[in-house]
């Protein structure tokens, strides 16, 4: 047995796990992690169209070839607004059918290790997995560092101090609604920013938080870029992309 296997265990048959595969560099994998990566017959992990997807990226350094992997494709992902009727449908379509396909890997006694960004019960779409087979199957879910945490440790940033509120936002909201929830919080995480970087920029102004809020793409990764929001003049960012609101509570 490997040191690996010996601390972070092993993968029963016919488990789902949720693996939180953590920010994007593959050093922030939890030892359960790198060890169910290492120890489930099936990797499955969603990714939009075409794309390699970006748990599967962050875990890539880990994976022997010939790995049985399930790749499950968003049929929709930015080309249509989330509340578009015909967005709902199709997800909502997708996620049933890869929930039957991961039904079947499990039912025939099959480990399924899915992948999931940061921490799978933080926004994450295999919470939609999770809801449709735990009542049916054994599930694990294996905490990840999440993106926000990757990212206010590369930008150096403590979040909250004392007794601050942190209050994670998207960048889907309303753009009153996000000015009125930055005003009465200490600190914030923005997340979802991507296309709707000029509406949180408008926000964070309008709340009076320009000067201490801080932009970052892809967190940890590859291709990282961090700057004070001030100096980002971009009209809109990549799917890794957010801002961050640091308190300025008692400080000792
Ligand atoms: C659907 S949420 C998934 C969050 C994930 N489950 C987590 O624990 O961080 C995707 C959003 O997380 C944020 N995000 C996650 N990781 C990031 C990173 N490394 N750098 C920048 N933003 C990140 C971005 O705002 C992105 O739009």
């Amino acid at each position: 047995m490997t040191t690996l296997e010996a601390i972070g265990g092993t993968a029963a048959a016919g488990t789902l796990y949720g693996i939180g595969v953590g920010p994007g560099d593959v050093r922030y994998l939890t030892l359960r992690a790198a060890a169910l990566v290492a120890a489930v017959d099936v990797i499955a992990y969603f990714a939009k169209a075409g794309r390699e997807g970006n748990a599967r990226r962050t875990v890539a350094p880990l994976l022997e070839d010939g790995r049985p992997e399930i790749k499950l494709e968003y049929p929709v992902t930015n080309e249509l607004p989330v509340g578009h009727p015909e967005y709902q449908r199709q997800i909502a379509d997708f996620y049933a059918k890869a929930a039957e396909t991961l039904a079947g890997c499990l039912a025939r006694g099959q480990s399924v290790g899915l992948l999931a960004e940061g921490d799978p019960f933080f926004f994450g779409s295999f919470m939609h997995m999770w809801r449709r087979l735990e009542a049916d199957f054994a599930v694990e879910v294996v905490p990840g560092v999440t993106g926000m945490s990757g990212c206010w440790t590369r930008a150096n940033t403590p979040i909250t101090w004392g007794d601050d509120i942190l209050t994670v936002l998207t960048g889907t909201l309303d753009e009153a609604v996000l000015a009125r929830r930055l005003s009465e919080t200490d600190a914030a995480v923005i997340m979802k920013v991507g296309r709707n970087l000029e509406k949180v920029r408008r926000a964070v102004v309008a709340a009076n938080c320009l000067a201490r809020a801080i932009y970052i793409e892809r967190g940890t990764m590859a291709g990282e870029r961090i700057v004070p929001l001030s100096e980002c003049r971009d009209a809109s960012g990549p799917y890794f992309s957010m801002v961050l609101i640091p308190g300025q509570g008692r400080r000792i």
